[in-house]
C-alpha cells in the first residue's frame, strides 16, 4: 500500500510544488513588460444643484360656473322704414321732359312745338296752366284745344302726369358733389309751382335715401300762380353713388312726383 502511496503522493507533491511555482511567477515573482501609463482623466465636476422652484400652489377650489351660451347669431338685417321705400307707381317729371320735347311719332307737332321750349319761363299758349295740374292738359286734350286731341291716342294718363310733373317742379332731379359719409352738404333747392288756374291741395313731402329735408316755404295748401321751395341736404351713410328722391304728394297729381336725388358719398 505504501509502495503506491508514495509515488502517487510524490507526484501529487510535485504537481503541487509546481503548480504554486507557475503560479508565484505569474503573480509577481516576474514583473514582466510595464504597461503603458494613462493620464488620469480628470472626474467631471458634478452639475451645479438647482434649487427646485417651489411649485405654484393650486388655484384656490371655486365651483364651476357654466358658461353662459353665446345667443345664435343672427345677420342683423335692417328693417326698411318708410322713408326707404319709394312707391312702385310716381309721376316722373325727367320722363315728363322727354315727352314734352321729343316726337313720340316722326311727322307729329308735339308740346314743344306749339307751346315754345323752356316752359318754366315762358308761357306760350297758357301752358303755365298745366304745371302740378294734370287735369288742364286732359281737358285741353279731351276738348282738342289747338288740334291737341291727337294726343289722346298717343300719349296715357301717366304721360300726362308726368308732363305736368316736368311743368311745376324745377329742376326734375337734384345732384349733389361728393361728401364726406355722416357730414351734411349744403342744401339744394326744389322750387314747386301750381296752375295759373288752380292752387295745390293736400301737398305732402317725404324724403327716400341718405336725404335731409333742410327747410321749406310750402304749405299743405299752396295758392294758384304762386311757388314755393323745398331744401334738401345730402347726408351721405355709406360710400359710392347714394340716391333717393323726394316725394311730393298733392290733389293735383295721381301718383306722387318723384324728385330723384343723386350723390356720391365719400
Ligand atoms: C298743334 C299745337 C299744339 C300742340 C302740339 C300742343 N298744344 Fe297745347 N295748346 C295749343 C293751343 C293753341 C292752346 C290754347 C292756347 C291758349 O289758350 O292761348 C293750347 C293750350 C294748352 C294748355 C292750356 C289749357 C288751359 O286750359 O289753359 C295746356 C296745359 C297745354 N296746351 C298743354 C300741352 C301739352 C302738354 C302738349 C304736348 C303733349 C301740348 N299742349 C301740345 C296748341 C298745342
Amino acid at each position: 500500500m505504501a509502495v503506491w502511496i508514495d509515488p502517487i503522493f510524490r507526484r501529487f507533491s510535485w504537481v503541487l510544488t509546481s503548480t504554486t511555482i507557475a503560479f508565484l511567477v505569474a503573480c509577481g515573482g516576474d514583473p514582466g513588460p510595464e504597461e503603458p501609463r494613462q493620464e488620469a482623466v480628470p472626474e467631471l465636476a458634478p452639475p451645479p444643484v438647482v434649487p427646485s422652484a417651489p411649485e405654484p400652489p393650486p388655484p384656490p377650489l371655486v365651483p364651476s360656473v357654466p358658461e353662459p351660451t353665446p345667443p345664435p347669431v343672427v345677420p342683423s338685417v335692417p328693417e326698411p322704414t318708410p322713408q326707404d321705400v319709394l312707391p312702385l307707381v310716381v309721376s316722373d317729371p325727367r320722363r315728363g321732359e322727354q315727352l314734352f320735347t321729343m316726337t313720340p311719332r316722326p311727322g307729329t307737332l308735339i308740346c314743344v312745338d306749339c307751346h315754345g321750349e323752356n316752359p318754366a319761363v315762358n308761357n306760350f299758349g297758357n301752358i303755365w296752366s298745366g304745371k302740378n295740374a294734370v287735369f288742364f292738359i286732359q281737358r285741353a286734350v279731351s276738348s282738342n284745344t289747338g288740334g291737341m286731341n291727337r294726343f289722346a291716342s298717343i300719349y296715357s294718363a301717366k304721360d300726362f302726369a308726368d308732363i305736368a310733373a316736368f311743368l311745376g317742379n324745377t329742376p326734375s332731379a337734384l345732384q349733389f358733389g361728393a361728401t364726406p359719409i355722416g357730414t351734411t352738404s349744403g342744401a339744394k333747392v326744389l322750387t314747386v309751382s301750381t296752375s295759373t288756374k288752380i292752387g295745390i291741395e293736400n301737398l305732402s313731402i317725404k324724403l327716400v335715401g341718405d336725404f335731409k329735408l333742410e327747410s321749406t316755404t310750402c304749405a299743405s295748401s299752396v295758392p294758384r300762380f304762386s311757388s314755393c321751395t323745398v331744401s334738401v341736404a345730402f347726408r351721405p351713410q355709406a360710400q359710392g353713388v347714394r340716391t333717393g328722391a323726394i316725394l311730393l304728394n298733392h290733389d293735383g297729381t295721381p301718383a306722387p312726383i318723384s324728385i330723384a336725388l343723386s350723390g356720391d358719398g365719400l
